[in-house]
């Protein structure tokens, strides 16, 4: 069999990528390894800047996330008993974001490709990717027990952080670059209507909690734990508590809490390969970068760089133009780096490490005190948010 492009993985990236070149009039197979039910389905993200909206809405499946999609103006910083917004329309006028699960992103490019002949195998195994450097990639891998074979013009390894895409790049064409951090973040959905009407980001003693939603009746909670916590030591009456010590700091305000729809455990990374590409392999999303989400940035990185490939790879169909597809590389990691420093910045602010002294704690609480004094300051924290255009 044969396609134009092979696409790893059907996450946010593989699924807009298939639908932005078929819109360019180039055919691709995406092979994922999970069901359709299980992708649709798995709770990650909600933070969508203004030009992953744009680019969206411009792709034609943008229309529920118009209907539901909940337009945030600010967030709020809570610490030291007082609360702090960051205000978008006065810092960085015209520009918001949307409060959108990833899952629901996911279900409409799902139903997109579908509902236009794409071509996506779920459920596929022991993906393999051939001949790279070679004129004739394939995808190798196995479906409903069959060996199978998709010769292909180029591969896209969007199949995440633990793919198998990023790898088959030899070790000596590839530099890791990588920070780990001493805790990780429980998130919840519950289902319940916010407590607040913006995101609060809230910073103390006993760690970092994030307020945010996904719709009038559902809301979603982050903590941070230890890198080694377990759910099964997180009962929910033992996460309310701590959302409640950790938020309830300002006066009048009362978290609600209601039946948790679901719960999981995020190890926070920050890593980057570069190149992203080789051959005739492209990596885009958390395939060649992640980032520790308290910048919210991971799913919106996805959709930056894949805006960038659809553009190099409509060129080449195109016109033969072969510079895009040699830029690719360089022209992501001008912004993957500016969310990697704002990513690290917004954790290591908003964090209580094990490690700090008393001197280091007072130096965050410094930085943050600037951060919502000072308008410069919080335009720079503003522009990151809403997404910062190289
Ligand atoms: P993914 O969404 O990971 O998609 C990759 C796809 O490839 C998956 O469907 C996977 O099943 C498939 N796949 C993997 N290996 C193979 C293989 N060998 N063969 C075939 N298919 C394969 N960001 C935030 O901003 N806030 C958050 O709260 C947040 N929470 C997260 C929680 C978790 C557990 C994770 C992993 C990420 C989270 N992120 C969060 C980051 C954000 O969700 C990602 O940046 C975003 O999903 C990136 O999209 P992607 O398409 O590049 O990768
Ligand atoms: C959400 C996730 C984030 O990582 C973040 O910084 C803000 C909101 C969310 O899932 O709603």
């Amino acid at each position: 069999m044969r396609t134009q492009v092979g696409i790893v993985g059907a996450g946010p990236a593989g699924l807009l990528l298939s639908h932005l070149l078929h819109r360019e009039g180039i055919e691709s197979v995406v092979l994922e390894m999970r069901s359709r039910a299980y992708i649709e389905k798995r709770v990650r993200a909600g933070v969508l800047e203004h030009g992953t909206v744009e680019t969206l809405r411009a792709a034609g499946v943008g229309e529920r996330l118009s209907r539901e999609g909940l337009i945030h103006q600010g967030i709020e910083l809570r610490f030291g008993g007082r609360r702090h917004r960051i205000a978008f329309e006065e810092l960085v006028p015209g520009r918001a974001i949307t409060v959108y699960g990833q899952q629901e992103v996911v279900k409409d490019l799902v139903a997109a490709r579908l509902a236009s002949g794409g071509d996506i195998r779920f459920e596929v195994d022991d993906v393999a990717l051939t001949a790279i450097d070679s004129e004739r990639p394939s995808v190798k891998f196995r479906a409903a027990g069959e060996r199978e074979s998709i010769e292909c013009d180029f591969i896209a390894g969007c199949d995440g952080f633990h793919g198998v895409s990023r790898d088959a790049i030899p070790a000596g064409a590839r530099t890791h670059f990588e920070r780990e951090y001493p805790f990780a973040w429980l998130g919840i959905l519950a289902r319940v209507a916010p407590s607040a009407d913006e995101l609060i980001y809230a910073y103390g003693d006993r760690g970092f909690a994030l307020h945010s939603m996904r719709s009038p009746e559902v809301s979603r909670f982050y903590l941070q734990v230890g890198a080694d916590a377990q759910l099964e030591s997180w009962p929910d009456d033992r996460i309310w508590a701590e959302l409640r010590a950790r938020l309830e700091t300002v006066p009048g305000f009362s978290l609600a809490a209601g039946p948790i729809l679901e719960k999981n455990i995020t190890a926070m990374r920050s890593f980057v390969v570069e190149p992203m590409q080789f051959g005739r392999l492209y990596l885009a999303g958390d395939a060649a970068h992640i980032v520790p989400p308290t910048g919210a940035k991971g799913l919106n990185l996805a959709v930056a760089d894949v805006r960038v490939l659809t553009r190099a790879l409509a060129d080449w169909y195109a016109r033969g133009d072969a510079s895009g597809l040699a830029q690719y590389s360089a022209t992501c990691l001008r912004r993957v780096w500016r969310a990697q420093h704002f990513s690290y910045w917004m954790t290591t602010l908003l964090h209580p490490f094990d490690s700090d002294d008393a001197y280091a704690r007072r130096l965050q609480l410094s930085q943050l005190e600037y951060v919502v004094s000072s308008r410069a300051a919080a335009t720079s924290l503003a522009e990151n948010y809403v997404g910062w255009e190289p």
